[in-house]
């Protein structure tokens, strides 16, 4: 499958996606054919260009700028590369409707709580962990769920739990759940990326084993 990986820091689970994506014993059966970013010299734009990938920049840094994509355009690419999926790692732009209508059940996104919880406007980064132990919860971990036109708001397709420990800080927390979206990540991109995703009747999305 071709996948479009969209990203603006760091991208750390973009580079571990692509990673499984070379390695020699095949673990993903997937290809990042574009990278989108809507900030240029970020490390995942970096890390990009320093393995072939095209970069593509969106949105427009301002409406009237002669760089960057439409919503329209950036559709028209991803089309023109084949692109089957779209994955948000650490992208923090809306999405555009043009682009959800246009790529059903086929966005996913990471996030580093466990939904509905702590999600939403507003709520990334450090924000999201404070939130999080501010609340007593004893577990977070990142979710991964389909993209629909809000924040975090589609369908949840996978989650992992991470126990909170006592003294507990924001960091310290966020370096924990980030390493279980890294494992995380890579195994739903595995599985999209073998076709074992079903659609229960309620509109649930499910992951089968491989056996
Ligand atoms: C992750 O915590 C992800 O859940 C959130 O943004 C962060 C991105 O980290 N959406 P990285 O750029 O993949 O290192």
């Amino acid at each position: 499958k071709k996948l479009a990986v969209f990203v603006s820091g760091g991208g750390s689970n973009f580079k571990k996606i692509h990673q499984g994506c070379i390695s020699g014993d095949g673990s993903v059966n997937g290809h990042v054919v574009l990278l989108v970013t809507n900030n240029k010299d970020c490390g995942g734009a970096e890390y990009a260009r320093s393995n072939g990938i095209p970069v593509l920049l969106f949105p427009k840094p301002q409406p009237q700028s002669s760089h960057g994509l439409s919503p329209t355009q950036l559709v028209d690419v991803l089309r023109e590369y084949g692109v089957d999926f779209v994955l948000l790692a650490g992208y923090l732009k809306l999405i555009p409707v043009e682009l959800v209508k246009a790529f059903p059940k086929r966005i996913l996104n990471i996030h580093p709580a466990l939904l509905p919880a702590f999600g939403g406007k507003g709520l990334y980064g450090m924000r999201v962990h404070k939130a999080a132990l501010a609340s007593g919860a004893r577990y977070s971990g990142p979710t991964i769920h389909f993209v629909d036109e809000e924040y975090d708001t589609g369908r949840i397709l996978a989650q992992s739990a991470v126990r909170v420990v006592a003294n507990d800080t924001p960091e310290e927390l966020a370096k924990r759940v980030l390493d279980e979206e890294h494992k995380l990540y890579v195994e739903v991109v595995t599985a999209i990326c073998e076709e074992r995703i079903k659609w229960r009747e309620d509109g649930v999305p499910l992951i089968q084993s491989k056996d």
